[in-house]
């Protein structure tokens, strides 16, 4: 199969819908990651989805709707504060999983009675969505376990031959998958963390808990138990504390004639050599919105990456950091 990047024009919409219609995946930008989408009532579609990405088959997949959609064909929206979320926060980089009507295929949720919806921001993704005006399910447009795709040319570089047609919308601004959260019970649960964070989500429902899954206990969020995220460059991670530790660590590996390269926020980045150190950035935003370009960077240029993890904690960096540690090889 040959891979096409096409800009989001009349011709590559139609051309999108038809190639959803008849079962076909299109990738198209949001304003986190790129998608890998397929008509979501479909079992065929969305199964494919999975032989794809080589995903595993009880990770349950996210329905992208335009900002106009009929939730309530999907879903069963009864708890007042999740009106409250859309209307501060959608369209955006927030996904709610609510109790679902079955109007889609069972394999979307893995079985499960919930649905995980999402309303991207991202203007492609909204022309996308509201030219197809289906239900789109869609994971980040990965091979599973490696780094999230920010460009259509990340993209090709995973599913070049798998996937028909690439909706190139530029760079994804945003840079960190949404944050999942569970709306059924009587308050609001993150089960992963992202761009819209705990307190910004407290803050107009009142409360809301962070999930984390104890030793033992069914996930309530598959994914997040998976490796994830990571280069295909070796990795290691230091703690904003142990910088003088990583800065002997990266000269004694160039002496050993590696090439390595470091990764850590601007105010550090002096303590490497020069054009030896990717630049986070300088907040919470920035480091999201470059993480993943940075990693892909990394696994291009380097054998091993040796991270500093940013001082800052609070709002994004919850997301940030979850998505660093896996990629240096944590498992939660
Ligand atoms: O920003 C994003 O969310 C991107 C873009 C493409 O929209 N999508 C994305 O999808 O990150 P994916 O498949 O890589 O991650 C979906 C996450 C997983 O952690 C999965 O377990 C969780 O959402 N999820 C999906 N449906 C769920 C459900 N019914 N209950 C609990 N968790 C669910
Ligand atoms: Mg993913």
């Amino acid at each position: 199969m040959t891979t096409h990047i096409c800009p989001i024009t009349e011709t590559s919409l139609e051309e999108a819908k038809q190639m959803l219609l008849r079962g076909g995946t299109v990738a198209f930008p949001t304003e986190t990651v790129y998608g890998l989408g397929a008509d979501a009532r479909s079992d065929e579609a969305v199964r494919s989805i999975y032989a794809i990405k080589g995903r595993p088959s009880d990770n349950p997949l996210i329905v992208h709707v335009h900002k106009d959609y009929a939730l309530n064909s999907l879903v069963f929206d009864d708890m007042p504060y999740a009106k409250k979320l859309r209307d501060a926060f959608l369209p955006g980089p927030l996904t709610l999983v609510y109790r679902s009507k079955g109007a889609v295929s069972k394999i979307v949720s893995c079985g499960l009675d919930t649905l995980a919806v999402r309303v991207p921001k991202h203007e492609g993704a909204q022309r996308f969505l509201r030219y197809v005006d289906l239900p789109v399910a869609a994971p980040s447009a990965n091979r599973s376990k490696h780094i999230s795709p920010v460009t259509a040319q990340h993209v090709y570089g995973d599913l070049a031959g798998s996937v028909p047609l690439i909706l190139d919308g530029g760079a994804c601004s945003g840079g960190i998958e949404s944050t999942v959260c569970d709306v059924t019970g009587p308050y609001p649960v993150i089960l992963r963390e992202g761009l819209v964070t705990r307190e910004q989500i407290e803050r107009v429902a009142g409360r809301c808990d962070v999930y984390h899954s104890r030793e033992g206990e069914q996930v309530r969020s598959p994914g997040m138990k998976y490796k994830h995220y990571a280069p295909h460059c070796r990795t290691v991670l230091f703690a904003p504390d142990e910088l003088e530790h990583a800065v002997s660590y990266f000269s004694d590996r160039e002496k050993n004639g590696e090439r390595v390269l470091a990764l850590c926020e601007h105010a550090v980045l002096q303590n490497f050599p020069k054009g030896k150190a990717l630049d986070l950035g300088k907040n919470g935003e920035e480091f999201a919105a470059n993480l993943y370009v940075l990693l892909h960077e990394a696994e291009e240029r380097c054998d091993e990456l040796i991270a500093v993890e940013p001082a800052e904690r609070g709002g994004v960096m919850a997301g940030v950091l979850n998505r660093l540690r896996k990629a240096c090889g944590a498992k939660q």
